[in-house]
């Protein structure tokens, strides 16, 4: 497989300076795989972006958390993917359930932040995942599915865009989806992607999975032949864990 490695730490609304400055003093001192095995990306909350990119080894890359669509403007309280480019930042995640759900971003929403950010030259981590409710009605691959043609369009460079599945129910629960489960969604985004975009981009894009991942259930899902790494949430603000999950990128 030519897909390498991918493991994102989504800090989400966690820490301040003095955590975050000893979160990455032990990841700068911790040994991990080569660059050639796995690509390694924290995310902490955008006003310490810059902190985290000044103290960051260059072993590992730093994400926004969102951004906005617009480069600028009467947009208070939002900033930009030009100002996350300008801190030297090269990652931003979009579509997390978090933003879709708690702050009503719309799909819509979301396919023009995708399209902004990576006309600017960032990369994008983009979430999808389906409720409870719609697997429970076995809708699990509808959703996905329009998750996915909601933003088909709105991708300049798919080699730059990492899709994270992060079943709702999975996120912050404890209750992680199983191996077989992970691998199905999973499989099935490749194939949405090879019907719908083309044959090379469902070879090539990683598909890393989200959701009450730890330093344990990581062994077995990282074995599924289509799980290309994960999205950390509470996992990344360890640094032992961090690393141990790490370990595991095949
Ligand atoms: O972005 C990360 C995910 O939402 C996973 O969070 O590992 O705390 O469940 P979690």
């Amino acid at each position: 497989i030519t897909r390498k490695f991918f493991i994102g730490g989504n800090h989400k609304l966690h820490g301040n300076k003095e955590s975050l400055t000893t979160l990455i003093k032990s990841l700068n001192n911790a040994t991990f795989p080569s660059e050639d095995i796995v690509e390694l990306v924290i995310s902490p909350p955008i006003i310490y972006l810059e902190t985290a990119q000044s103290l960051i080894g260059p072993r590992i890359q730093v994400a926004a958390q969102n951004c906005y669509s617009e480069s600028k403007g009467a947009f208070t309280g939002e900033i930009s993917a030009e100002m996350v480019k300008d801190l030297g930042c090269q990652w931003v995640i979009l579509g997390h359930s978090e933003r879709r759900r708690v702050f009503g971003e719309s799909s819509a929403v979301i396919a023009k932040k995708i399209e902004h950010a990576m006309q600017v030259g960032l990369s994008v981590i983009f979430c999808i995942g389906e409720l409870l409710v719609d697997r429970e009605a076995n809708k699990t691959e509808s959703i996905l599915a329009e998750q996915l043609s909601d933003i088909v369009k709105s991708v300049p460079d798919w080699r730059r865009l990492v899709i994270a599945y992060e079943p709702v129910w999975a996120i912050g629960t404890g209750v992680v989806a199983t191996p077989k489960q992970t691998q199905d969604a999973h499989q099935f985004i490749r194939k949405w992607l090879a019907t719908n975009v083309s044959e090379q981009v469902a070879k090539e894009t990683r598909i890393i999975y989200g959701g009450s991942v730890n330093a344990t259930n990581c062994v077995d899902l990282s074995k599924e032949t289509d799980v290309d790494g994960f999205l950390l949430g509470f996992a990344a603000l360890v640094a032992d864990d961090f690393t141990t999950i790490v370990s595991y990128a095949k």
